[in-house]
């Protein structure tokens, strides 16, 4: 049996899997968001670790004889920092956190895009590690005096939890101080940043074994055997095996909070207007996505927040696409947005109110955004030279068969779900049986238990209508921004 860890934003998941990919057993535990100021996003690590000890007392119990090993996939880009015996040095700083405006733009025009890319195949988005660290640097000097370990979140629990200092590609890719064609440390970025190699964690693919369990640790659980970990992965890699997108051209989108249209590349290539982030995946090749920043969290933020109370579940079972002829458009940049726009400033919009509207034609309307926002990015993706053939969605947006039409038709793609919905914990535990050669693969490990669920396909009476108001909705922002920069 294995266990597979994510350390999310709002909680730990931890799910008990057998070779087969059946699942025996699912707990997850919650932890707070810290908010110290507007935009500004931090957790506890230790609170990460109690919690995460916690689920595993739990999962084991019952089980303890029969665990192998244990995987990770994590929330990415966060900042761990560590002083000299190791203590935590401040709260950890979140991927949605928005305070690095200023570093942003120092990294970006100051030490250029054509270093970022060369060094590092991305450039400087807020949400990533590196600004993270300079905005310690430029704002706590007296806590950045003090480090002795940078780290990514769940690299915290493998640390606590093996004794050993480890990380992996795919996560340490989003740091933009991880030279990520090569596979390494970027010697460059870390100088810019005041860093060096010794303060980083050594670097593993996600399915190589990295350690074993800590004897405390293991009498917590009432384990005596050895128990392998592999450090998986970032969760946007973990969340992309956990669903077999492992072969080239493979692409997934995920309908979590967030939004990504992730796709598989056998070959290292970049986006020079880099509004994707080029990584490395946890197939031992690489991979791309656009992140956009409120996917589902926008439905949830429209039906709950705008129609109090009122239960987004229920929003799909009364929304009908039979008739999108309205010229009613929805932005959903309601926290700024990563991909595909790159602006921290965007707003969310609603434009073409008239007199008839009802509230189903702004119900309608805000998917229909959510969906043109995400083919943005796909666009983009495919204007690279992805041949996409087929779209898995993933994710509780996933859950929808409404949406998931919809989407099938927006893009003009097939669409599949999957039968085992578990999301990154999937991916981190496939790491952990690959770590233990349960499978020499994870393209095999997910050949072997990955299983599509259903499909649909684009509602051909409707592709051409949508692609008229999708070819609208890409004008809007262009043409506001111009507006918003002026008032
Ligand atoms: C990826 C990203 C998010 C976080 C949240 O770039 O920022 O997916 O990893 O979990």
């Amino acid at each position: 049996m294995f266990i597979g860890v994510d350390l999310g934003t709002s909680g730990v998941k931890l799910i008990l899997v057998d070779k087969d990919g059946n699942i025996h057993h699912s707990v997850t535990k919650s932890y707070p968001l810290i908010i110290p100021a507007s935009g500004w996003t931090e957790q506890d690590p230790n609170v990460w670790l109690e919690e995460t000890v916690e689920g595993l007392k739990e999962i084991v119990r019952g089980h303890e004889d029969h665990i192998q090993g244990i995987g990770f996939s994590g929330q990415m880009h966060g900042l761990v920092l560590l002083g000299e015996d190791d203590q935590v040095l401040r709260n950890a700083l979140l991927w949605n956190d928005q305070r690095t405006v200023k570093e942003v733009e120092y990294l970006n025009n100051q030490i250029g895009l054509e270093t970022l890319l060369d060094e590092t195949g991305n450039i400087a988005l807020t949400g990533l590690t590196a600004p993270k660290v300079l905005w310690v640097k430029n704002n706590e000097p007296e806590i950045f005096e003090k480090i002795s370990k940078v780290m990514l979140p769940k690299d915290y629990l493998i640390y606590k939890l093996t004794g050993v200092f480890a990380s992996d590609t795919t996560d340490t890719s989003g740091t933009l101080y991880f030279d990520v064609k090569h596979r390494r440390y970027s010697e460059q970025m870390l100088a810019i940043l005041g860093l060096n190699e010794t303060m980083c964690p050594k670097i593993f693919e996600s399915d190589e074994v990295i350690g074993i369990i800590k004897e405390d640790i293991k009498k917590t659980l009432s384990i005596t055997q050895d128990i392998k970990v592999t450090c998986g992965g970032g969760d946007q890699s973990m969340g992309a095996i956990g669903v077999g997108v492992v072969e080239d051209g493979h692409c997934s989108v995920s309908l979590g909070t967030s939004g990504v249209v992730f796709v598989a590349n056998d070959h290292f290539s970049i986006d020079t207007k880099s509004y994707l982030q080029s990584y490395c995946h946890a197939n031992h090749h690489y991979m791309m996505m656009g992140v956009m920043l409120n996917a589902a969290g926008a439905l949830k933020w429209w039906s709950e927040q705008i129609f109090e109370n009122f239960d987004y579940q229920d929003y799909f079972k009364k929304i009908s696409f039979a008739k999108p002829d309205e010229d009613l458009y929805f932005l959903p940049y309601l926290s700024g947005e990563r991909s595909p726009i790159n602006d921290p400033y965007a707003q969310g919009v609603l434009y073409g109110l008239k007199l008839h509207h009802r509230k189903e034609h702004l119900d309608r309307a805000v998917i229909e955004g959510i969906t043109f926002a995400l083919k943005q990015t796909f666009e983009l993706i495919e204007k690279l030279g992805s041949k996409i053939e087929t779209i898995k969605i993933t994710g509780g947006g996933a859950k929808s068969e409404k949406w998931a039409q919809l989407i099938a038709t927006i893009f003009n793609k097939k669409v599949e779900r999957l039968q085992i919905e578990e999301g990154p914990a999937f991916g981190a535990a496939i790491t952990a049986m690959v770590g233990c050669e349960t499978y020499p693969t994870v393209k095999d490990a997910c050949q072997n238990i990955v299983k599509i669920k259903d499909h649909f396909l684009p509602e051909q009476s409707l592709v051409e209508l949508y692609d008229q108001k999708y070819q609208k909705f890409i004008k809007i922002y262009p043409t506001l921004k111009t507006l918003q920069n002026e008032i």
